[in-house]
């Protein structure tokens, strides 16, 4: 058995067994189960990402816990408990199903649990508050089998949700990680950076998805030194919608068909005007022309600026004079 250097790490893999135990062989876990099933999660999934099923009851962790002889500061501290005002205990996770969130080594250190029911009134996920060994901004799920994957696919692939990562593995893309949302944060990217330098990315479709693919990628062009894919899923699908619509063949031609930054970025703008109309069609052009200034391979720069100038049907050499006098005004 492994040991673990902290106590609220062992709380945590107890926990996560617990919970996965309770979804698979217990009748108390058939709720979980059906409704498992029903996302499409495979035995085989529900191993590989360790996932369970928090009961209804409010105290059967902590029961569990007790008996095995740890104590009520410990459990407190583990975050997988609230306190009534009384002092009594309860299990924080009650009907959910539970993905375990882990650190680098993959030993647990929180979880998310999402709701079974459609009911809005209540968050889709609730999440482990943070501990001593579970801080949000630093996690990335299932960033250490990811970086294992990495190494034989050659990149990493960023998720919004543990269910886009799930669907992407059940796809034949084993190195997805997710920011667990939209806000990826810059100590996750150089939990990245030391990892691949390739990079792509693949939140949901929908608006603020695709907000925050451009956020994103301005983060990661910050830290630097990453070679970036930007996919945009049609439909605002999310990926797991667009594997269980189109299937797994036509998945993976959307990530081989991942965008450039810079195409990405075009594209977007494009969308913001009416191009035919002239005058706002010469305001994209000056704000496209100002954008491809500002990348540093002169190749790329052509590339780009060829590439709108037989879009938009103008001559290539007045976009480089644009382009010149953009360049001086960066440099
Ligand atoms: P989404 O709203 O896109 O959910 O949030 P999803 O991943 O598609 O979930 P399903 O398919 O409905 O089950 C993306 C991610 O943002 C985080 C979770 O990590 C979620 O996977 N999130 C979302 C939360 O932490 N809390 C929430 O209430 C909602
Ligand atoms: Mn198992
Ligand atoms: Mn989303
Ligand atoms: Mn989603
Ligand atoms: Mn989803």
């Amino acid at each position: 058995t492994p040991k673990y250097s902290n106590i609220l790490i062992k709380i945590n893999e107890e926990a996560a067994d617990f919970y996965h135990r309770v979804l698979l062989s217990t009748n108390a876990g058939k709720r979980g189960l059906d409704y498992a099933h029903q996302r499409g999660l495979t035995e085989e999934i529900i191993d590989h990402f360790r996932i369970g099923y928090a009961p209804k009851q409010n105290n059967l962790l902590l029961t569990y816990l007790r008996g095995h002889d740890y104590q009520d500061q410990d459990l407190i501290a583990s975050g997988l408990f609230v306190q009534a005002q009384s002092g009594e205990l309860f299990d924080r996770f009650r009907d959910r199903l539970m993905f375990t969130l882990t650190n680098e080594g993959d030993y647990a250190v929180g979880f998310s649990g999402r709701r079974l029911s459609n009911d809005k009134t209540e968050a889709k996920y609730m999440n482990s508050p943070e501990t001593k060994v579970f801080e949000k901004s630093n996690v990335l799920f299932h960033f250490a089998e990811a970086k294992k994957a990495a190494r034989t696919e050659g990149h990493l692939v960023l998720y919004e949700g543990y269910m886009d990562v799930i669907a992407a593995y059940q796809a034949g893309v084993k190195s997805g990680i997710a920011s667990m949302g939209t806000s990826l944060t810059e100590q996750q990217v150089y939990m990245l950076k030391r990892i691949t330098k390739n990079i792509i990315i693949n939140y949901d479709g929908d608006d603020p998805g695709v907000h925050a693919e451009e956020r994103a990628t301005k983060l990661f062009e910050k830290a630097g030194g990453f070679n970036l894919g930007v996919v945009v899923l049609p439909e605002k699908l999310d990926p797991d919608e667009y594997v269980k619509k189109y299937g797994v063949e036509k998945y993976r031609d959307e990530i081989k068909g991942a965008l450039t930054p810079t195409d990405f970025y075009l594209k977007r703008l494009a969308k913001k005007y009416n191009l035919s109309n002239d005058r706002e069609k010469l305001l994209y052009l000056d704000e496209a022309v100002r954008e491809i200034a500002q990348l540093s391979n002169p190749v790329e720069q052509d590339l780009y600026l060829e590439k709108i100038a037989r879009q938009q049907r103008v001559s290539l050499d007045s976009l480089k004079v644009n382009l010149v006098k953009y360049r001086r005004q960066f440099n």
